[in-house]
């Protein structure tokens, strides 16, 4: 009788949190700050040289920034909405009136990741990489970003 409903327990919060998760404006702002964390929390940091430059670590940051920037790009098909609650920045209302342009910048996104994710070698490289990609992550933010 205890383990039920301990289990029943279990099973309600489990629901809560897939509610939760369902949500696309949260949900994208999670890809944006795990894509924060690892190239500006990460890589960048390296780049500018607050970070000493650990290969493991660039190696381990690329797929992670791949994967949530995969994700998120579908999320904005969503009504623009309020926002994720908490969030430092919120999406523009800018993103639905020229969707076209917003997302050809996730395929540019996408293949800026893909053509930079191998350079891994050395601190060099990693600046090359940091700034390749990093031009087109601001230069949606410029855009489409708004500061809550
Ligand atoms: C196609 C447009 C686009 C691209 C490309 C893009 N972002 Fe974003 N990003 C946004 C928008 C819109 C927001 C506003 C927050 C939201 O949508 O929830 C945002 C917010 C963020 C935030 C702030 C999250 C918060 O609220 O605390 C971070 C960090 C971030 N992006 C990182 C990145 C990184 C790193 C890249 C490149 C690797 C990137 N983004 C590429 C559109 C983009």
């Amino acid at each position: 009788m205890r383990r039920a409903a301990i289990l029943a327990t279990l099973f309600i919060v489990g629901a809560g949190v897939a509610v939760a998760q369902s949500d696309p404006q949260i949900e994208r702002n999670d890809q944006m700050k795990a894509m924060g964390q690892q190239f500006y929390g990460a890589l960048a940091r390296m780049a500018r040289g607050d970070a000493p430059f650990d290969q493991a670590r660039v190696q381990a940051a690329w797929p992670l920034i791949e994967a949530a920037a995969k994700k998120a790009a579908p999320l904005y098909s969503a009504a623009p909405g309020q926002g994720a609650p908490n969030a430092r920045y919120s999406p523009s209302p800018k993103i639905w009136e020229d969707k076209a342009d917003f997302d050809a910048r996730f395929v540019t996104l996408a293949k800026a990741i893909a053509d930079n994710k191998g350079k891994t070698a050395s601190l060099d490289e990693v600046k090359a990489a940091v700034g390749a990609v990093g031009q087109v992550c601001s230069g949606c933010h410029e855009k489409y970003q708004v500061r809550n």
